[in-house]
């Protein structure tokens, strides 16, 4: 007899649907999977054998072929272990059959019958919602962040056993149903606010101003000044994720396992500071079932690399192509998959190896030449990428004993969102959200500079010997202060400050 049953799988953070064709026969006893399974689909034949034993069904000797269609498409994962599972047994009788076509199953058995939850769960139901399945049967650990999506009834199992019983009818298992209005309309709380860091009013400006337009950030200062403090700080400020926004990066935590069962959607930017041994797989993702790397982990939210040098070069390098096109293409075997990582980078680093280089503290103990090797780790098409450079000096003592009433991050925040709402305006028909992302061509229709500004830039260029790489992002920084101000047309003043954010390019990496 054949029995087909619905299930779910996944490739990159799509979802997309597997008829699993189950065909218990007699003859040589057997157990055949095909259409590409995996090695992590055809280790399901252990598991699900003994998950039904051991929910005390009979397990007669028979030839068993299960085919997962499309044939075509890789499966992976373990998705499959519980349509499987309920194949096999209504080809055993064990189940009514009944209409299942509108239902699909997806779960993890262990051996004991038990239900585990399975990453991928959100945008594996988004797509099943889109293609008209209307009930999902799923792990009970994930069927908050499945009943996210609208109109899908959700039913959460925690054994084979009570699923058999619920299809039978034998058992009621009630929908699991999430107040999403409720959720969304919680307060966004962030564990760090500006209200903590006295005095640094400049880099603060500093910082406002690469959240109100999405600009890459280097901060460079001796230890303790301050920049690990300050850059926890950046999510605070940036503007609220939209719904769709959230969703999104949802989906991404959904398929790197990273989703509570009690949380199923994230609401604040995600911060993600990997350390300064990750590998490049790790950083920008891949693996035998690719996951999401840190850098689609911090999508619309902030990537921040502590301690920039210390950073394997090979890491940094793999990091350009991403930062560039704000998605990453994973190559394997048979296709490739791509992630997004529309994220904000941020960076910090030591002026020099004994980190006090410029310092008025302590003196610098390294050669010039240990100095200038130092911050040539970090390479000219990386530096390239980053908008804003500024040096953080430590707050003078006074400041940091002072109890002057300090501005908090909703504060800030609420300028920021400001300022990107005209920059949403004005790039409505681009497909941008952001003044850093603006091309080439958007440049010179968005950043014209006055005959004033212009006369700046241009002293600013013979004085201070910018480099051209610097041109560019002076412009999408002074377009973002004027937004911040509220000006249609970019400013002298404007100009002025944007200028002040790359004098470090002098400093360190004059070519
Ligand atoms: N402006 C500041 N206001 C309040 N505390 C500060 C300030 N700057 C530094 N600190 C204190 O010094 C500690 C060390 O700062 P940190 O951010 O780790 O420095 P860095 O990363 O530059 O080495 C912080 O955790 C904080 O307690
Ligand atoms: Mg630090
Ligand atoms: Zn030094």
């Amino acid at each position: 007899m054949l029995s087909i049953v619905k299930s779910m799988s996944i490739q990159g953070l799509e979802g997309f649907l597997v008829d699993v064709q189950v065909d218990v026969s007699s003859g040589m006893p057997n157990w055949e999977v095909v259409g590409l399974p995996d090695i992590s689909v055809r280790e399901s034949k252990e598991r699900v054998r003994t998950a039904i034993k051991n929910s005390g069904f009979e397990f007669p000797s028979r030839r068993i072929i299960i085919n997962l269609a499309p044939a075509n498409t890789k499966k992976e994962g373990s998705f499959f272990d519980l349509p499987i599972a309920i194949g096999i047994l209504i080809d055993f009788e064990e189940i009514d059959v009944q209409d299942l076509s509108n239902t699909a199953f997806i779960g993890e058995l262990s051996l004991d019958g038990k239900i585990n939850h399975v990453n991928g769960i959100l945008p594996m139901c988004i797509e099943a919602r889109k293609l008209g399945i209307k009930r999902v049967v799923l792990p009970m650990d994930d069927a908050k962040e499945a009943a996210i999506v609208e109109n899908l009834e959700v039913i959460g199992v925690e054994s084979l056993k009570d699923t058999v019983k619920f299809l039978n009818n034998e058992k009621i298992i009630t929908p699991t149903i999430i107040n999403l209005k409720d959720i969304t309309n919680s307060k966004i709380n962030y564990a760090f606010d500006f209200s903590d860091v006295k005095g640094q009013e400049n880099i603060k400006r500093a910082l406002e101003v690469a959240a109100a337009g999405g600009h890459n950030i280097l901060m460079v200062g001796t230890p303790g000044s301050g920049k690990t403090m300050l850059a926890r700080r950046i999510p605070s400020i940036l503007p609220d994720l939209t719904f769709e926004e959230a969703l999104e990066i949802t989906k991404i935590h959904s398929v790197a396992g990273l989703i509570s069962k009690d949380i199923p959607i994230l609401l604040n930017r995600p911060f993600r500071s990997p350390h300064h041994t990750i590998t490049s797989n790790s950083l920008i993702g891949g693996g035998r079932i690719p996951k999401p790397g840190e850098i689609s982990l911090a999508h619309f939210g902030v990537l921040f690399l502590d301690e920039l040098p210390e950073f394997n070069k090979s890491v940094l390098e793999v990091l350009r192509g991403p930062l560039e096109d704000r998605e990453v293409t994973i190559s394997r075997v048979n296709a490739s998959l791509t992630y997004p990582c529309n994220f904000m980078f941020v960076a910090s680093m030591n002026p020099c190896p004994c980190g006090f280089y410029g310092s008025k503290e302590k003196e610098c103990t390294c050669s010039n030449e240990a100095i200038s090797r130092y911050m040539n780790k970090i390479s000219g098409p990386l530096l390239d990428r980053i908008d804003i450079q500024i040096e953080v000096t430590p707050v003078k003592y006074q400041k940091l004993n002072s109890n002057e009433k300090i501005e908090s991050s909703d504060k800030i925040k609420s300028r920021v969102n400001e300022a990107r709402k005209l920059q949403l305006e004005r790039y409505k028909e681009y497909e941008i959200f952001s003044n850093s992302e603006l091309t080439p061509k958007l440049i010179e229709k968005y950043c014209k500079l006055d005959i004033y500004s212009e006369n700046i830039m241009k002293n600013a260029f013979e004085k201070l010997g910018l480099s051209a790489r610097a041109y560019t992002r002076i412009l999408k920084v002074a377009r973002t202060i004027a937004d911040l101000d509220n000006k249609e047309h970019i400013e002298a003043k404007h100009i002025a400050e944007a200028i002040q954010y790359r004098s470090l390019d002098r400093k360190y990496w004059k070519n």
